[in-house]
């Protein structure tokens, strides 16, 4: 069955044309309330118990588990950032004179800085593969990968356009080099199908506040069971074996918990925003990945059509995403100005580079496309 719009679930006002879930998502109205009442839980600590650090955070971590195609929730970790996973799986490699770290060009500096880094502690280099004139990252990831990677950091697609790199080949790749395969899957979980099973990445990275309806400062940090046994960032008491008996906390130990649950952030049983997280993912579940994916590639042709039609260039249908494009405007207009004209006519898309960004999701209606298409008709032809 074909997803009927969603936009009663959310509090998105008419006149408004909110194609930028790739920026943040608006939260629908269920994960608002799940974090209202988590928040006013602290109203009355008194009937904040032992098990409320904890059971929350499972319910968690099982979800993602099980949305990135896992089954349970062994495997993750709750994070506060990109940067942070990306730091854990930093700390888990070696890259030492010789060997490369391949990253996109334009990449979201998140996945970039960290491997910066490593370079530097290690000696080894960071190589960023430019992009490819045709189009086709994968091919030009490809061709760069040989037994003096290390590290193969790249997302199933540029941030700034949604243009696609095919991580399945890209990770049999790395396997066949002996190399980390990391995922900055941000801008994809949530939004289309993504199964580890398949892809069998080392490490992923999804968000809540992006696609998975979710608020801002949680993050997933899937990874795969021979990488759980790592180092983790923090040295907390809530990673560690029997952490749940308050009364012994300082039978210190250093037996830490099962899993990847080590890697979780410090305090990551937050009152407040896991439940709402929880309703987010939830949200994602009762409608279905593929219907969250077909109802967003149907309005994305819609887009792309249009916007061929009066002269704007986008990807090949076979490089594109289907939630997230970008939109390269004829010369001699400027990005930014075109930014400001849409936002005035209540359309929020966002401007990355020379392209115009845009993310349709299950909230959006043929109207929000055709608004902003009339707007850039009217930039174009001015
Ligand atoms: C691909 C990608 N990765 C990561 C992030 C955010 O990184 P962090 O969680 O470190 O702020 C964004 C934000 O737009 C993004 O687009």
């Amino acid at each position: 069955m074909p997803l009927s719009c969603q936009r009663d679930r959310f509090d998105i006002p008419e006149d408004v044309a909110y194609l930028n879930s790739a920026y943040m998502s608006p939260l629908p109205r269920s994960v608002y309330e799940a974090g209202r009442d988590g928040l006013a839980r602290k109203l009355h600590p008194w009937e904040i118990g032992g098990s409320d650090f904890f059971d929350p955070v499972e319910a968690l971590r099982e979800r993602f588990g099980r949305l990135v195609g896992d089954g349970d929730g062994e495997g993750t970790a709750i994070i506060p950032s990109a940067s942070y996973g990306i730091g854990i799986a930093a700390q888990a490699v070696s890259v030492p004179p010789g060997r490369r770290i391949v990253v996109l060009a334009g990449q979201f500096p998140s996945n970039v800085y960290p491997w910066r880094a490593v370079a530097e502690r290690d000696g080894g280099s960071v190589h960023t593969v430019e992009r490819p004139a045709d189009g086709d990252w994968t091919a030009a990831v490809l061709s760069t990968i040989d037994e003096t990677v290390a590290v193969v950091a790249v997302p199933p697609c540029h941030w700034s356009d949604g243009s696609r790199v095919d991580v399945q080949a890209v990770g049999e790749a790395t396997r066949r080099v002996g190399a980390t395969f990391v995922i900055d899957g941000i801008q994809w979980i949530g939004a289309a199908p993504f199964d580890v099973t398949e892809i069998r990445p080392d490490y992923v990275i999804g968000a809540a506040y992006k696609w998975l309806f979710g608020p801002y400062s949680i993050c997933y940090l899937w990874m795969a069971p021979d990488r759980r046994d790592g180092e983790p960032l923090e040295y907390g008491w809530q990673e560690r074996a029997r952490s749940d008996d308050f009364a012994r906390l300082v039978d210190y130990t250093d037996e830490l918990r099962p899993g990847a649950r080590r890697f979780d952030v410090g305090e990551a049983s937050n009152f407040a925003l896991t439940p709402a997280a929880i309703a987010g993912l939830d949200f994602v579940a009762e409608l279905g990945i593929e219907a969250i994916a077909h109802y967003c590639a149907d309005l994305t042709e819609r887009l792309l059509e249009g916007a061929e039609a009066i002269g704007l260039v986008v990807a090949p249908e076979h490089l594109r995403s289907a939630h997230l494009s970008g939109l390269v405007l004829p010369d001699g207009l400027d990005p930014d100005e075109v930014g400001r004209h849409l936002h005035d006519a209540g359309v929020y898309v966002s401007v990355r580079g020379t392209s115009i960004r845009v993310s349709t999701h299950v909230y959006n209606t043929t109207d929000d496309v055709d608004r902003l298409l009339g707007v850039l008709t009217e930039v174009v032809a001015r």
